[in-house]
C-alpha cells in the first residue's frame, strides 16, 4: 500500500493508502472520500490535480482532458494516478467539495421542455425532496429513464428550496441522452439526479473583476454564477462573453438580460462565429474579443472563468497568460461532447 496525501486549497488534508493497481480516486472513495470526478476514465479532466512530489504512472487518458503541457508540469487526472510510492498531491478545491456521505442520488420530475435555439433545449426538473442546494458551476449527472446511461449537465439556476432545476443542453446527433430528449422525453417522466458534484464555481477574491467566456452551452454554470451574484448583489464587475456558430445558435439572451438589469457591473456579448447579412452583434471567436479587452483592465488581472469545449478553454487560458493574468486566476471547466 502507497500512502497518498492530497491538500485542499484551503489547507484541508486528506490521508489515506492506495493498494496496487488501484488509482487515487478510487483509493480515496474507499476512505470514504469521494473527490469531484465525472467519467472515471480520463476523458473528462474533471478530477484534475497536481502531484507535488512521488512516483506515478498515468494511466490511458485523452490529451483533451490533459493537455501534455500540464502533464509534464505535474499536472494528473486522479482516476487514472496509480501512486509507485509515497504521493502529494494539492487539489484545486476547497475541502467542501469532497463528498464524505457519498454521492445524493435523487429522484425528479421533468416538468418543463422546451427548445430555445437551433438544437438547443431548456430541461427544467422537480426534485421530489425540494431541498436544491448547490454551489453555481457544479453538476449532476441525469440518469437515463430505464437504463445505467448517465450524462453530465450543470444547472443554470442557483440553488433553491422548490426542487428546481434548470439545464441548457446541446442535443447532438446520435447522443443517448440527446436522443432521449429529442424523441421520447415528456413532462412528468422521471428522472434519478446524482449529485451535485464537481469543483468549479466561483472564488470570493474580494472587488477582483469576474470574466465569464462560455461556448456554447457551456453557458450554463457561468449563467448561475451570474445569476447568484445578481441575487447576492455582489459588487466586483462583471462580463461576459458567449460564443456560438450562427445566428439561429444564439440562446439565453432573457436570462442574460434579466442579470443586466439586475447587476448594475456586469456587461455581456454573445460573438457568432458565421455571422449572416442579418446578424448586426460581434462576431469571430469569443477568445479574440477576449484577448482584445484584457488591456481595459491596465493591469488589473480579472479572475477568469471559463466553459465549453477544450479547444476554446485552452485558447482562452492562453490568451488569459498572454494577457498577464496568473494562471491560478483561470478557473476552466472542460466539456466534452457524450
Ligand atoms: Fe477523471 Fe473524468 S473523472 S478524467
Amino acid at each position: 500500500m502507497n500512502p497518498v496525501v492530497l491538500t485542499t486549497t484551503d489547507g484541508g488534508r486528506l490521508e489515506f493508502a492506495c493498494a496496487p493497481g488501484q488509482s487515487v480516486l478510487e483509493a480515496a472513495a474507499a476512505a470514504g472520500a469521494t473527490l469531484p470526478a465525472s467519467c472515471r476514465q480520463g476523458t473528462c479532466g474533471s478530477c484534475h490535480a497536481s502531484v507535488t512530489d512521488g512516483p506515478y504512472d498515468l494511466g490511458p487518458h485523452s490529451d483533451q482532458a490533459l493537455p501534455p503541457d500540464e502533464r509534464e508540469h505535474g499536472g494528473v487526472l486522479l482516476c487514472r494516478t496509480y501512486p509507485c510510492g509515497p504521493l502529494s498531491a494539492t487539489l484545486p478545491y476547497e475541502q467542501s467539495r469532497i463528498l464524505y456521505g457519498g454521492i445524493p442520488v435523487r429522484e425528479a420530475t421533468v416538468a418543463a421542455l422546451e427548445p430555445v435555439a437551433r438544437d438547443t433545449v431548456r430541461l427544467e426538473l422537480r426534485l421530489d425532496d425540494l431541498d436544491c442546494q448547490f454551489d453555481p458551476g457544479q453538476f449532476v449527472e441525469l440518469q437515463l429513464p430505464g437504463t445505467e446511461v448517465k450524462r453530465a449537465y450543470s444547472p443554470a439556476n442557483t440553488g433553491n428550496w422548490d426542487g428546481r432545476l434548470e439545464f441548457l443542453i446541446r442535443l447532438r446527433k446520435a447522443g443517448q441522452f440527446s436522443s432521449y430528449l429529442s424523441d421520447r422525453a415528456r413532462p412528468g417522466d422521471r428522472l434519478t439526479v446524482h449529485g451535485p458534484q464537481g469543483a468549479f464555481g466561483l472564488h470570493e477574491t474580494g472587488l477582483r473583476p469576474r470574466w465569464f467566456v462560455a461556448g456554447g452551452t457551456g453557458l450554463a454554470p457561468l449563467l448561475a454564477m451570474v445569476r447568484r451574484m445578481a441575487e447576492w448583489q455582489e459588487p466586483q464587475p462583471a462580463r461576459l462573453l458567449l460564443g456560438v456558430n450562427d445566428p439561429q445558435d444564439v440562446f439565453a439572451v432573457p436570462e442574460l438580460n434579466a442579470v443586466a438589469a439586475e447587476l448594475p457591473g456586469f456587461r455581456y456579448d454573445v460573438c457568432v462565429w458565421r455571422p449572416d447579412p442579418g446578424w448586426s452583434g460581434p462576431t469571430g471567436l469569443p477568445t479574440d474579443h477576449f484577448a482584445a479587452a484584457l488591456p481595459e483592465l491596465a493591469g488589473a488581472a480579472p479572475d477568469v472563468y471559463v466553459c465549453g469545449p477544450p479547444p476554446l478553454v485552452d485558447s482562452v487560458l492562453r490568451a488569459a497568460l498572454l494577457g498577464g493574468v496568473p494562471p491560478e486566476q483561470v478557473h476552466r471547466e472542460r466539456f466534452l461532447a457524450t
